[in-house]
Order: C-alpha cells, then structure tokens, then sequence
C-alpha cells in the first residue's frame, strides 16, 4: 500500500491524508488551480525524499512538488493529474548553512523561505540579489524551480545568475549533487542550470547554493507619475545610460494603485493629486555606498513627461512607496480570481502593445477590468483581467490565444518569469520552436522516463511507463 510504504518512511504525523488539512497543499495561490492529492508528504531529509520518490515510482503515483505554494501557474498543486498525485512538500527542508564570505555564497534546504535566507546572510553584511513580494513565503527550492525574476532583474539578472549549486534527487532515488562552490568548474553539462526553471519535471530540489551579493549603504526610491507610455519608456533609457547605481524601475499604473490604496485602506501616494486610471507610475531604485538621490535627481530633471514625483531615502518611506508596486497581486486577487497573464515584449514596442491590449481587451470582454503592471526595465507586464466569467472556459482561453498570439507577434514571450505551469501549456509552442520543444521532450524523457514528476506541467503529459 502507497500510504503505509509512506508512513514507513516519514511517519505518520507526515503523510497527510485528511482532506481538511490537505486543502491548502491542493489550491493555489490565486484559487484558480485545484487538485485532489492521493497524500500530502512532508520529509526533513533528503534520503527521505529520496525514498519518497523510490515508493511512488513503485507504486507508478505522480508526485507534485511544492515549496511556499505561492507560484502563479498552477504547477504546485495536483489540479488535473487524472492519475491522483502525491503532493510533495519541501518545507521541512529547512536547514541553512554558515555564510561562506570567501567564496561569496550561502547553502539553505529547498524549504527555507527567502525572507529567512535574506535575514541570515544580512546578519554577516550580505544580501541575495533575488527579491519579490512573496518573499516571506517562496521558498529557494521553488524560486530555483521557477527561475523567479522579481524586481532586482535589472542589476543580477534572473534567479539562474543567483544559483551557484543544486542538490537534486532524480525520479529514480538517486541524488544528483553539485555543491563545489567553484566559480570556474567546466566539466561537462552545467547540471544546476539544467534544473534551474524545470519547475518539478526532471528532479527534487533539496539543497540550494545562492552567491552572495553587497548590501548598498545607501538606498534611494522615488515613484514618478508620467505623462504617457513613450515617456516611462523613453526615462528608462535615459537612467539605464546616466545613472550606474540603478537597480529597480517597476511599472504601474493609476488605476492600479488606487486599487491598492482601497484594498490596504492607504492614502494615495502624490499628496493634494490623483491621475486617471491609465497614468503609468515609475517605481525606480538607486543604490550605492553614498547617498544616490542626486544621481538619479539630476536624470529625472532632464527627462520629458515627469507629471509629479514622491522621493523616499529613510526605510519606512521608501517601504510605503514599495507597498504601492507590491500590493497589487493581493489587491487584484481580492477583486475575483483573475485570469494571470505574464509576458515580455521588447521595450521599443511596448506601448503600441499596452494600446492594443487594451483595444483588445475591450473588445473581446466588454464587462471585463484589465489590470497591467510589472518590471519595465525588463520589458516584463503582468496582465490580469477581472470580471470574466469562470465558467466561460472557452471565452477566457480565447482572450488568453489573443494577447499571447498578439506578445509573440512582437517578438515576445509567452511567460516571462513565472513559467508555464499548468496555466501556460497550450501556448508553449507560441515561444518556442518544434525543434526547442524536442530537445525539451527528450530531456524529460531521459530523466524522467515513466513521466512521474509534475505530469501536465511544461511537458505535454506522456502516460506512465511509456516514454
Ligand atoms: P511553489 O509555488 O511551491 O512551486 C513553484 C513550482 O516549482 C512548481 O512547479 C513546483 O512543482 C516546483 N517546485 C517547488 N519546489 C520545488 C523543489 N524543491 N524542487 C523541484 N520543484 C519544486 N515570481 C517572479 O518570478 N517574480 C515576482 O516578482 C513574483 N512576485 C510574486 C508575488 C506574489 C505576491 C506571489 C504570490 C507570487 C509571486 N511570484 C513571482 C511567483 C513566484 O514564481 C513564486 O513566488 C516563487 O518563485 C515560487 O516559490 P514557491 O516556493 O512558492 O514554489
Ligand atoms: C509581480 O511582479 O507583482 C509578480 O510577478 C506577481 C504577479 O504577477 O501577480
Ligand atoms: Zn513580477
């Protein structure tokens, strides 16, 4: 019996099985993906994990991996896996290891949270280069599953520039581990690389070695309402160019932070103003070892369209200006269960795309509320949009074909930081080309040849045993 080998191996205080404790482990973040889960499992180790796998690949029983839960395309939960599911929780996965200072790096579990990882290594004068609003819930194991992006892109890049090593346990029980440290090691495949952005389908994340970054001694943060689309774009050229202690330029829009404002009951950010609902906001963040605000003063000043600006250099400032850019997922989840788009489009047309997205959105869902903001220097927008109906599966997928179809078109991507999941597997082929999607088969089909782990996830689903 599944469950008894299970128990066996972790006790029974770690196979959960009652639905009423389960139910969080089988509903994602947003409430649009859910599953039922055969058991949910919680190990401490990774021989344990190990063993987990080695049982449910006896028992031919797909395992869902998790960290936090807080991913936004429905790849942690069981939604869908005709077979049942075992959902694999890594949080128990949560030992941290000194900071290593000369070699620049830090080894946490799958499950430590990446707000705990950021207070360990601060505690030694270091930070990650990775951050985001989830921070006190993801987990290392799911960002390096997800190759997060987040909002510190523009200066370290995504996730995969921040892992240094891996521990992973394959499908078969056999733990992959490469842990070195050593900045110039070219023996052969870069195998973390390999798992980095997997999102559960080659292997279990159990241990993973980040690189340490600087923690500035001063920090600048300012939200500038702007004239129009071409203006915003147009000033993060002009910062890219003048201003080398930039770190963070975040886009939203107006209508976006009143949303947040009514959500979390705050005042408005520009004192005695308010801006339509289409007014985009820039978010920008400058570091430095001194005092940036004239650096970035001194560019915005020559820029065109600025209609007002908020600066903030002491903390509790600039976390209130933050508060504005973070709170939006929550404040749009609260408004209905939306459907979550996340694309990539170049920076160059961007507000041609913004223009008819909105024409498109119009159209095609008259009722319906388009909700966008995201990480422009990145050329990364978070559409959402409220108000359709959930049972209109083929409405919402239509809207969904339209907006892709017209980011690809562009020259665009289909799934900028958050993945495909389960929510982006019909539009894969939108981004990428027959002959890239079999190399991708083929990899899943090495590692993973009963097809076990994740199924329905990134790799159109294979069946068990039959590679
Ligand atoms: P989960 O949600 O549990 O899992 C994510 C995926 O990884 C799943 O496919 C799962 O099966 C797999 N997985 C998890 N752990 C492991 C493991 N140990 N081994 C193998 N596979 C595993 N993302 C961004 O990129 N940028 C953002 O700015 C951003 N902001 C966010 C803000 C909010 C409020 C929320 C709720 C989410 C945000 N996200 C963002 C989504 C982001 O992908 C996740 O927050 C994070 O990367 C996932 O970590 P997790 O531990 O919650 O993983
Ligand atoms: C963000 O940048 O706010 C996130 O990626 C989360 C989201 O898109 O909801
Ligand atoms: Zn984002």
């Amino acid at each position: 019996m599944l469950i008894t080998d299970l128990v066996d191996v972790l006790g029974a205080a770690h196979v959960l099985t009652d639905p009423d404790i389960t139910v969080s482990y089988e509903t994602d973040w947003t409430g649009a993906f859910q599953g039922r889960a055969a058991a949910v499992v919680r190990p401490e180790t990774t021989e344990q994990v190990a063993a987990v796998l080695r049982i449910c690949g006896r028992h031919s029983m797909p395992v869902v991996p998790q960290g936090g839960n807080t991913g936004l395309v429905g790849g942690s939960v069981p939604a869908g896996v005709a077979a049942g599911a075992v959902v694999l929780s890594l949080r128990r996965l949560t030992s941290i290891e000194p900071v290593d200072a000369a070699a620049g790096l830090v080894t946490a579990g799958a499950g430590v949270t990446l707000a705990d990882v950021q207070a360990h290594v601060r505690a030694a004068g270091y930070g990650i280069g990775v951050d985001f609003a989830a921070r006190d819930s993801a987990t290392v194991g799911g960002i390096a599953a997800s190759n997060a992006g987040g909002e510190r892109v523009l200066r370290h890049g995504m996730t995969r520039g921040q892992v240094a090593g891996l521990e992973v346990v394959l499908a078969d029980g056999a733990v992959v581990r490469r842990l070195s440290g050593l900045p110039k090691d070219n023996v052969g495949y870069d195998l973390p690389s390999l798992f980095v952005g997997s999102e559960g389908t080659l292997g279990i994340i159990t241990r993973v070695q980040l690189r340490l970054v600087g923690l500035p001694a001063a920090r600048t943060t300012a939200l500038l309402a702007m004239a129009d689309l071409p203006a915003a774009v147009d000033l993060v050229a002009l910062l890219r160019a003048t201003v080398a202690s930039l770190d963070a330029v975040e886009l939203v829009f107006g209508g976006g932070v009143d949303l947040v404002c009514a959500h979390q009951g705050r005042l408005a950010p520009f004192p005695g103003r308010s801006f339509p609902p289409d007014t985009p906001y820039l978010l920008m963040e400058c570091v430095g070892s001194t005092d940036p605000t004239g650096d970035l003063a001194a560019a915005v000043e020559t820029a065109t369209g600025v209609l007002d600006a908020v600066v903030a250099t002491t903390a509790t400032d600039r976390e209130r200006l933050w508060t504005y850019r973070e709170g939006h997922t929550a404040a749009v989840n609260a408004v209905g269960v939306p459907l979550k788009l996340d694309v990539a489009v170049p920076l160059a047309r961007m507000s041609a795309f913004v223009d008819d997205l909105r024409g498109l959105v119009r159209a095609m869902a008259p009722s319906a509320r388009l909700h966008l903001w995201g990480h422009l220097a990145e050329a990364n927008l978070h559409v959402n949009v409220t108000g359709l109906d959930r049972d209109d599966a083929r409405g919402r997928e239509g809207l969904t074909e339209a907006i892709l179809a017209r980011a690809a078109a562009d020259g665009g991507s289909i799934g900028a930081e958050h993945g495909v999941g389960r929510a982006k597997m019909a539009w894969v082929g939108l981004s990428r080309s027959p002959a890239e999607l079999a190399v991708i088969a083929a990899m899943k089909h090495a590692l993973d040849p009963a097809g076990l782990l994740n199924p329905g996830v990134l790799v159109p689903p294979y069946g068990h045993g039959k590679p």
